[in-house]
């Protein structure tokens, strides 16, 4: 899909349809008029009676002396409320409207926001938006989808010229980005064991020109990363840690951490097959810091970020390691294995490892890590444990320019408690109560001082019902990342 800038009035946009927001109160906005005229006045009179233009609505109006044929008026809400994530999300409905629709070129208008919404975060809002609509995943499909080819931000306001060019070039970077996550999390568990995975990684890295290095199993052997070694041993797939790098300029290295389980069957601990469903999405973390890292990159931004993405296949073959094993990790800390389903925190503490080695100013890791986190907070917020109120609060800050939502969680001495070990230094998990902050503090064990933030995504990384994104994965957690990256 290509995303381009359009300068010129809405009737000038030569395509399938043009896209243009109308609000459910106050005056319809200049470009909104003009559609109105377009339209021979259909607009004004349907507005508030047939199309009420709650958030996501779309009313398609044939146009008439305008370069579109077809206008889709798109529903905004009340003005009061309205932000980035609601001009995100609205774009994103009527992307996969027009998708349905089996319209090749569209426009989109992002003039005329109120605030608080600046005009270019309206804009990247709206184009960043229009792109994760319109989004699909169809390469196993012979019967391909014709959604849209184009995706055009239209701008009909000189002095808006700057900001629409800026607000291209960030959100197509972000959407390249959004996709690759999206890609690698819908691509099936056969087609994306831990060397495939891997490779895919490598290839993008490769064609972004992005600093990448495979630790193989046998340099994982010799580094003594017992933790990601004793997931990966039930698998015929072995396990790898991948490290990326971007550079830009001076100041500390930020470390990013992504849980990779390419496939979670919960090991001898064996899920149930309900359970097992959706788990080729068990490297969302992952595949959200490469997502961020192709974008982050391509925009060249300031700052120096290394990414660690843990990849393994949690299987039950006959070498799978089994509860009560004891692993040496590589941080030197010994662990008893109480669940083999929670694998997660195992390799998300030999990738900490490799980033407190880097001397890392602070680390961010994104996992599908529990179901507790779910339970607790749905499919539509994420929860965010940290050790660190600045750092919780850049993330946050992120999370909320990103239109991501995150829900701080408590980390508790009792839970620390909770993981204290007969045998080794430290258990795995220690039972189900408050499991999303259990499994969190087992992670804080490797973060020690370094300021930390943990983001539990098993709730908000795939999606069963046809919303705004569509069917499977979200990519939840790239823009967030990117956006803690971009600020100044
Ligand atoms: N990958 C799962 C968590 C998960 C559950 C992600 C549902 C997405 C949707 C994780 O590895 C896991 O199995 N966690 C266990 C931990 C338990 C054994 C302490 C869980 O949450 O049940
Ligand atoms: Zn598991
Ligand atoms: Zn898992």
């Amino acid at each position: 899909m290509e995303l381009n800038v359009h300068l010129g009035k809405p009737a000038t946009f030569e395509g399938d349809a043009v896209i243009v927001g109308v609000f459910s109160d106050g005056d319809l906005t200049p470009p909104a008029e003009a559609i109105d005229s377009l339209s021979g006045g259909a607009l004004s009179r349907l507005r508030g009676g047939a199309f009420r233009a709650a958030l996501g609505d779309v009313l398609p109006l044939p146009l008439t002396g305008a370069g579109a044929p077809l206008a889709l008026v798109l529903g905004l809400g009340a003005r009061a409320g309205f932000g980035y994530a609601q001009a995100k999300k609205a774009a994103a409905l009527a992307a996969r409207r027009a998708q349905k629709m089996r319209l090749g070129r569209v426009g989109i208008v992002a003039s005329g926001a109120p605030d608080p919404l600046a005009p270019q975060d309206a804009m990247e809002a709206a184009l960043l938006g229009a792109a994760i609509g319109a989004y699909r995943f169809d390469r196993y499909q012979q019967e391909k989808g014709e959604g849209p080819t184009s995706i055009s931000l239209i701008c009909g306001r000189p002095e808006g010229e700057g900001a629409a060019h800026a607000a291209h070039k960030s959100a197509s970077a972000i959407a390249a980005g959004v996709a690759t996550a999206r890609d690698l999390i819908n691509t099936p568990p056969n087609e994306k064991t831990p060397e495939k995975l891997v490779a895919a990684v490598l290839a993008m890295a490769e064609a972004e020109g992005l600093d990448c290095r495979v630790i193989d199993r046998q340099e994982l052997t010799k580094m003594g990363a017992g933790g990601i070694l004793a997931v990966g041993r039930g698998s015929a797939h072995p396990p790898a840690i991948v490290v990326l790098r971007h550079d830009g300029g001076e100041g500390p290295w930020h470390g990013y951490l992504g849980k990779g389980m390419t496939f979670d069957s919960g090991g001898l601990d064996l899920k149930t097959a309900g359970g097992m469903l959706w788990m080729k999405s068990d490297m969302s973390g992952a595949a959200a810091v490469a997502g961020a890292m192709q974008a982050i990159h391509r925009l060249q931004l300031a700052g120096r970020f290394i990414a660690v993405l843990s990849i393994a296949e949690n299987m039950t073959g006959a070498d799978a390691y089994r509860p009560s094993d004891v692993l040496k990790m590589l941080s030197g800390t010994t662990v008893e294995v109480s669940n083999t389903d929670a694998e997660g925190r195992l390799v998300l503490a030999d990738g900490m490892e490799i980033l407190q080695r880097e001397k890392v100013a602070d680390i961010t890791d994104l996992a599908t890590l529990t179901g507790a986190i779910v339970i607790a907070l749905g499919s539509h917020r994420a929860g965010l444990f940290s050790n660190d109120d600045r750092h919780a609060e850049a993330i946050a800050a992120a999370g909320e320019r990103a239109g991501e939502r995150y829900w701080r969680m408590p980390l508790d001495p009792e839970h620390k408690e909770a993981l204290k070990s007969p045998t080794a230094d430290i258990k795995s998990t220690g039972g189900r109560e408050g499991g999303a902050s259990m499994a969190a503090e087992f992670v804080h064990h490797f973060a020690g001082d370094t300021p930390w933030v943990h983001l539990d995504i098993a709730g908000t990384a795939f999606t069963e019902e046809s919303g705004s994104l569509g069917h499977g994965a979200t990519g939840f957690g790239v823009e967030t990342l990117v956006r803690f990256a971009q600020r100044g």
